[in-house]
């Protein structure tokens, strides 16, 4: 089974939606709190340690319902058993879509345990200095090549879970940018340093010019046969990693069953697994699955990632909004909006449905956004006083990691402090001046977490992962393939041909054409 082709719009349960909207779309939260006492409490869902407040929505209770009677009305409960029984629910790419199954230990798939028996394997024996380089050194460092999914969410977990590394220092090459690579060349010893060329495809034009251009300066002083000891792969694409010369042993398997975008609970993650071990990994997967269990067996009324794109489909199609904000308040999290802006933008930025038309009404939201407290002193005047309407996601643990509480107080005190202006404003209080007013009514979720653990990191991605399949099942789009990204590889072939001055290189674009003139007579 595909998924249904349902055009959103015409349900009956948007139909409501659209009259409802005109109704409430004026209406001032701040007076809904205070004709029911009980919204905060009412507007909270709870699942073990998680708690989420969306009280200061723009919503009632009839929202509420109507957007659970659109989720109902396109078939989502469907969908979601569809995408966890491995139906090919990517059909433009004919694929299943099964990360949720890389961290399912109940009904582990054999092939996914044992590469987990082998990451496991392979980082104890580098964390522990079992494994060697070239001149009987222990490894210190490790350098992940690879570029989009194969190195946002592994550089994105090991900066959250910062607090559980071991001695490795660990970085990532995704850039093709000849600069980086100096630097980062610049910091490490070829005697002590592993390279893990991640590439889903391997055939990715950025990772594998880097690839060469690494294993060029490490051949530059290192005998060609020690490669095995400095270059391991991870990949689909057995074939091109052993042309490359990553001998199978140190080649972990990928399937084409795993997004490059949700790969980081497969192989992909292993430098995260050497960065902070097996069994924080393993958790980080078991935190993963806690919300899948959460996701596929809770009512939508009480299920959070449901609530949490309904929400957001009733901001972007209903109120207008295009982008929605992300603040973690942990620094620990400074990578957490990258991460979130190539899942939810690479999946949701289409503009075809299922039928393959146009769709006639407006899909993927942009994600943007940095930690609290620091975004207070970038662009929250955007938020407070600006013109447009833009809903916030604020993440905040109760707990810090080092046990500094005063911190922490003051940390958590801002979080809460910001939902509330938002919200409030200062309508109603005296203010001096227009200039020093502000309106509220600004939305904004507050998403609560206990500690940042490697388990409550994997529940906030799986989350949010899950938030985005549902937007996508409701407008209609195929969330798993990204043909967008195809046009800009083939044109950059052929303008690198033009930049090296190829012959027979054709440019058609007069702009192109120019700006080529312009950088060749510097
Ligand atoms: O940006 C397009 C994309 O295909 C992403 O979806 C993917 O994460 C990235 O390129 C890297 O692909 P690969 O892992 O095959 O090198």
């Amino acid at each position: 089974m595909s998924l249904p082709s349902i055009d959103p719009t015409t349900t009956q349960a948007w139909k409501k939606l659209t009259r409802h909207f005109e109704e409430v779309r004026c209406l001032n939260v701040p007076d809904l709190f205070q004709e029911d006492p009980e919204r905060a409490k009412k507007m909270g869902l709870q699942w073990q340690s998680v708690y989420v407040d969306i009280s200061k929505n723009r919503i009632t209770q009839e929202t509420l319902s109507l957007l659970y009677e659109l989720a109902e009305e396109v078939g989502l409960k469907d969908a979601i058993d569809a995408q966890f029984t491995g139906k090919q629910i990517n059909k433009t790419e004919q694929r299943a879509v099964l990360h949720t199954a890389l961290r399912d230990f109940e009904t582990m798939n054999p092939m996914v345990s044992a590469t987990l028996h082998q990451m496991k394997q392979f980082s104890q024996a580098v964390i522990s200095g079992a494994w060697k380089g070239y001149t009987g050194k222990p490894i210190t460092d490790i350098v992940n090549i690879g570029i989009g999914g194969s190195t946002l969410g592994p550089e994105m977990v090991t900066e959250a879970l910062t607090f559980y590394k071991n001695h490795l220092n660990v970085q990532f090459l995704s850039n093709v940018d000849g600069d980086h690579i100096a630097e980062i060349l610049k910091t490490v010893d070829r005697e002590t340093t592993l390279f893990i060329v991640v590439s889903k495809s391997f055939t990715t034009h950025e990772t594998l010019v880097n690839a060469h251009t690494v294993r060029r300066w490490f051949l530059e002083q290192a005998p060609p046969e020690t490669i095995e000891k400095h270059f391991v792969a991870v990949s689909t694409n057995l074939e091109a990693v052993q042309a490359f010369g990553i001998a199978k042993e140190n080649t972990f398997p990928l399937w084409d069953w795993v997004g490059g975008r949700f790969s980081v609970w497969s192989a992909v993650g292993l430098s995260v697994c050497c960065a902070i071990g097996y069994t924080h990994f393993k958790a980080l997967l078991q935190g993963a699955h806690d919300m899948d269990k959460h996701f596929r067996n809770t009512d939508f009324e009480k299920n959070i990632p449901v609530t949490l794109a309904l929400l957001s489909i009733w901001y972007n199609n209903f109120f207008g909004t295009e982008t929605e904000a992300v603040i973690p308040y942990s620094q620990y999290l400074t990578k957490l909006v990258p991460y979130l802006q190539q899942a939810v933008m690479e999946s949701n930025g289409k503009g075809v449905d299922r039928n393959g038309n146009p769709v006639t009404y407006q899909t993927g939201t942009i994600v943007w956004g940095t930690t609290g407290t620091n975004a207070q002193h970038a662009f929250f005047q955007l938020l407070h006083q600006g013109t447009k309407l833009i809903p916030v996601d604020l993440i905040v643990f109760s707990e810090s990691l080092h046990g500094d509480t005063e911190h922490q107080n003051i940390l958590m005190a801002n979080c809460l402090a910001q939902s509330e202006a938002l919200m409030q404003g200062t309508l109603g209080s005296e203010v001096e001046n227009s200039f020093k007013r502000f309106e509220g009514n600004k939305p904004n979720t507050t998403l609560l977490l206990e500690k940042l653990t490697p388990n409550s990191l994997g529940r906030l991605m799986a989350l949010y992962e899950h938030k985005l399949f549902v937007q996508g099942v409701i407008w209609n789009i195929f969330s798993y393939d990204q043909w967008g990204v195809e046009l800009g590889k083939k044109l950059a072939n052929n303008t690198l041909k033009a930049i090296r001055q190829e012959k027979d290189t054709v440019i058609d674009n007069p702009s192109t054409q120019q700006l080529l003139k312009k950088l060749q007579n510097r």
